[in-house]
C-alpha cells in the first residue's frame, strides 16, 4: 500500500507541468505531494501549488524522490534563498555545500560526517536561537535504519488555538530567549561555554505569540524547552510558565510522525511548526541531507487580534 510512491514514479517521466494532488496525513499536519518529480524542472504553476499545500498543511512529504545535492537545493531555492548551515557540536564535520546541513550518525575514519548522531532530538524549531530564522528546512533522506529515527512534527497554530485563556493571557505581550549554545541532541556548538542558569544563556529573544507573516494566523513559538527563559520573570516563574506551556504543546493530537523511507523529501515550516526526532541503534545508519530557507525577524502582529 504505498499510493504516493507509485503515483510520483508515474509521473517521473516529464516534467512538472502538470497539477499536484495533495493528501493531508488526516493528522493535524502534514499532506503528501503525489506527481512531482523534483529532479525535473517546475513551472510556476506547480510551484504555487505546492507553496499554498504548504502553507496550507504545514508540513510536506514527497516520496520517491531520486535527488542529488544540486538538485535538491534547486528546488529549495523555489522557496527563496537559503541558509547557510548551522554550527556543529562537532567541528571538524564538513558539510559538502555551504548550504546543506548533513544530519547522520555515521562515523568514517573516526569523525562523525554530521550532526544529531542517534540519540532523541528534542522537540524544536531550527536556528531559532538567531535573531532572523529560517522560514522552512527540508530534509532529504538517503540512508535510513531498518527502525526507529522516526520525525515528529507538531502544529504549533492548534497549540495556540487550544491554550487555556489563562495561559494565553499569560503569555501575551511577552518574549522568550531560545539558547544558542546546544543542538537538539543537548550537545554544546563548538565555541560555546557550558552555562547552567538559562538567564545567562546566549540567543535571540522571539515573542512568545508569533505572527505567520502568510497565513496571518499567530502560532504559539517555543523554540526549544532547554535553556529557555521567559525575559523579566524571576528564573522559578519562567521555569513553571515554560512547563506549563510545553506540556500543552507537546500533546500527541497535534502530532504528526514521519516513518522514512530511502528518497523521501520532507519540508516543513518553522514558522508554525515544531519537529523532534526519535533514537535509533546507533549500530544501524541514518544519513540525511538538510538545507534551511532564510527569513525574517520572527515578530506578533497585534492587529491579528481585531479581526
Ligand atoms: C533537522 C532535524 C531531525 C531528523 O534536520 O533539522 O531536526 O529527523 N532533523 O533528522
Ligand atoms: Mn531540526
Amino acid at each position: 500500500m504505498d499510493t504516493p510512491q507509485a503515483a510520483n514514479t508515474a509521473a517521473n517521466t516529464a516534467a512538472n507541468t502538470g497539477k499536484v494532488t495533495v493528501i493531508p496525513t488526516g493528522a493535524a499536519l502534514g499532506a503528501d505531494i503525489v506527481g512531482v518529480d523534483l529532479a525535473q524542472p517546475m513551472d510556476d504553476a506547480t510551484y504555487q501549488q505546492i507553496r499554498q499545500a504548504w502553507l496550507d498543511h504545514l508540513v510536506l512529504r514527497f516520496r520517491g524522490q531520486q535527488l542529488v545535492d544540486p538538485t535538491f537545493l534547486a528546488f529549495a531555492r523555489r522557496f527563496g534563498t537559503l541558509d547557510k548551515a548551522p554550527k556543529h557540536a562537532h567541528g571538524d564535520v564538513e558539510d559538502p555545500f555551504p548550504e546543506i546541513t548533513v544530519m547522520s550518525n555515521i562515523v568514517e575514519n573516526g569523525k562523525p560526517i554530521g550532526n544529531l548522531g542517534y540519540g532523541e532530538a528534542v522537540w524544536h524549531t531550527d536556528m531559532s536561537y538567531n535573531e532572523t530564522a529560517p522560514i522552512g528546512s527540508l530534509l532529504y533522506s538517503l540512508e535510513v535504519p531498518p527502525s526507529g529515527g522516526n520525525t515528529g512534527f507538531n502544529n504549533m497554530y492548534r497549540a495556540l488555538e487550544t491554550l487555556p485563556a489563562e495561559l494565553k493571557r499569560e503569555i501575551a505581550g511577552k518574549t522568550c530567549r531560545h539558547d544558542s549554545s546546544r543542538n537538539s541532541a543537548g550537545e554544546l556548538r563548538k565555541g560555546f561555554k557550558d552555562v547552567s542558569d538559562p538567564r545567562e544563556l546566549p540567543g535571540a529573544i522571539h515573542p512568545l505569540i508569533r505572527t505567520h507573516p502568510e497565513t496571518r494566523h499567530n502560532a504559539l513559538f517555543l523554540g526549544r524547552r532547554p535553556g529557555a527563559y521567559i525575559i523579566g520573570l524571576p528564573l522559578d516563574e519562567s521555569e513553571d510558565l515554560l512547563n506549563r506551556l510545553w506540556a500543552h504543546a507537546a500533546k500527541p493530537e497535534f502530532e504528526w510522525y514521519q516513518v522514512w523511507k530511502v528518497g523521501d523529501l520532507i519540508m516543513w515550516d518553522n514558522r508554525c511548526a515544531m519537529h523532534r526526532r526519535d533514537a535509533f541503534d546507533p549500530a544501524t545508519r541514518r544519513l540525511m541531507h538538510r538545507t534551511q530557507i532564510r527569513g525574517d525577524k520572527p515578530f506578533f502582529d497585534p492587529a491579528t487580534l481585531a479581526a
